[in-house]
């Protein structure tokens, strides 16, 4: 006896086969089967397939079914005999995506973290401008009234050494000084301020720092505020994560009063274009059931998903990739990017409202024999973080072997001497990614530790994604605001046009 089942689970499609392994043609490619599982209708081979689910996939399906006799073949779960339990595995595999055609303007998002201009001397002019369509800045914080209030004021509002600054009365420098004047050489250019972060609020839980509508209408009115103050583009709100219903319930709430408070701050700025809301969005499957996603869907333009930190020495199991696309069929991955993708689209935001952010950093384990292997700590990492390394100082050759697996989209390097491996993303697997990214037709890309790329166009992150994408040219063309006659620093509402000077170039042919 032989049947097949179909089953469709979180927006993956499985299916097994039972007496006989049928060859799937899909996609032009030959589908094998993932695994087997012997019942006591026989042996069952089960196939994984990405998703949504292309209508040709089911044609292709009904084809392999009527290509067994009919007399032996029963199809659940509407019909046919079933002597062993339907087996169904949440594995997505990598599928060749064919390059859509361009159909809008991509958004590529970067984060900028106000901590970079001190070891890793690297300041806002030396932010390639051109590679960027939004910036996000931070991090803020929020104090024990709900104010929003700088993590490090002397960084981020104070220091005058970053480049121009005024000496005007009551004037703002510091980082928010030079993004001011970044924004007015680069119109396509918007620079949204990042609230919150991995830590909870320095003055107590979020769920505290959020906790009832005072506060949360405090926080709005003063991040709108701050908007305005500094000559943004609008907030980017980092709430990792809501842990409960209560929690989840304030989130929606922030999201909903900070909405208001930008589109009302955004009327005063007397050009008919929006202030701006994103929020910072997680990828494990875990954190993705914990927020509201219908609903801040209502309010945000665009979810950056972190589609980064799926492992580390912190907390994984054993040694495994950190941005993996898809699931290895090895047990060396716990996570990928794919399964909380489809969880977002399922939960009804379109592609074209996600941004997704790959990292320019590695995550390193220690003692250790590669991927899905036992470690026993943090390995290689620079700038004194426990086992994060900046993409561009990652030790390459000599012992550290290159890995590059295209199916699971993951690099590492692994070094038999000392023991380590090294999660992180080459040009190669930035390429890929890209082109699966296109072809789920997203609305943006981006990264996160933009000081930590390497300065030549062929290993430059950035330009390779861009270059995929199709240059610079295919970026979305949305001018940033630069009249703000309500801020209450002189040198936002009148700005002295003096230039910056631009510290980083890129080496090597520029972008298309
Ligand atoms: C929070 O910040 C605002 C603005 O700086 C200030 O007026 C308020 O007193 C602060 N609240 C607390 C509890 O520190």
């Amino acid at each position: 006896m032989k049947y097949i089942n179909i089953a469709s689970v979180l927006g993956l499609l499985a299916h097994t086969v039972y007496g006989a392994a049928i060859p799937m043609n899909v996609e032009e490619r030959q589908i094998q089967p993932i695994s087997t599982v012997t019942g006591s209708a026989g042996t069952s081979y089960i196939y994984a397939l990405a998703s949504p689910i292309p209508a040709n996939i089911a044609s292709q399906l009904a084809a392999a079914v009527s290509a067994v006799p009919t007399s032996t073949i029963g199809v659940l779960p509407d019909g046919g005999v079933q002597t062993s339990t339907p087996v169904v595995e949440e594995v997505p595999v990598a599928s060749d995506p064919a390059p859509r055609p361009y159909t809008g303007g991509y958004r590529n998002v970067g984060y900028y973290g106000t901590w970079y201009i001190y070891a890793r001397n690297f300041k806002p002019s030396d932010i390639i401008a051109s590679q960027w369509t939004h910036m996000l800045a931070g991090f803020w914080d929020i104090n024990a009234s709900g104010e929003i209030k700088p993590k490090d004021s002397w960084s981020d509002i104070e220091i005058t050494t970053l480049g121009s600054a005024s000496t005007a009365q009551g004037a703002v420098n510091g980082i928010f000084e030079q993004m001011f004047r970044l924004k007015n050489e680069n119109r396509n250019l918007k620079i949204m301020l990042s609230v919150g972060g991995w830590l909870a609020t320095s003055e107590g839980q979020w769920g505290i720092a959020l906790g009832t509508p005072e506060k949360r209408n405090t926080f709005a009115r003063s991040a709108a505020r701050t908007v305005i103050d500094l000559g943004l583009d609008g907030i980017d709100f980092d709430w990792e994560y809501p842990r409960n219903d209560v929690e989840t319930a304030a989130h929606v709430d922030t999201l909903r009063l900070l909405r208001q408070e930008l589109d009302a701050a955004g009327n005063t700025l007397g050009v008919d274009r929006p202030l701006l809301l994103s929020m910072a969005a997680p990828i494990g499957p875990h954190f993705i059931t914990t927020i509201n996603i219908p609903e801040i869907n209502k309010y945000v333009d665009f979810f950056n998903l972190m589609a980064y930190d799926m492992g580390g020495a912190g907390f994984s199991k054993v040694s495994t990739h950190a941005a993996n696309f898809f699931m290895a069929t090895d047990g060396s991955t716990e996570f990928c990017f794919v399964n909380g993708f489809e969880m977002y689209l399922a939960a009804g935001v379109p592609a074209s409202k996600l941004n997704v952010l790959g990292p320019i950093y590695g995550h390193s384990f220690a003692g250790t024999d590669g991927p899905g292997t036992p470690f026993t700590g943090a390995g290689f990492s620079t700038w004194g973080e426990t086992d994060v390394a900046d993409y561009s100082l990652i030790p390459l050759g000599d012992d550290n072997m290159l890995f590059e697996d295209e199916k699971i989209m993951a690099a590492w390097t692994y070094n038999k001497f000392t023991r380590q491996m090294i999660s992180f993303d080459t040009p190669k697997i930035v390429r890929l990614k890209t082109q699966y990214l296109m072809s789920r037709g997203v609305g943006g890309i981006g990264f996160f530790a933009t000081n930590a790329d390497k300065w030549t166009t062929a290993d430059n992150l950035v330009n390779t994604a861009l270059e995929t994408l199709g240059g610079i040219s295919v970026l979305e063309q949305v001018d940033n605001h630069v009249a703000y006659k309500e801020s209450k620093y002189p040198n936002i509402r009148v700005y002295d046009g003096v230039k910056i000077t631009p510290g980083k170039v890129l080496i090597g042919a520029s972008t298309p």
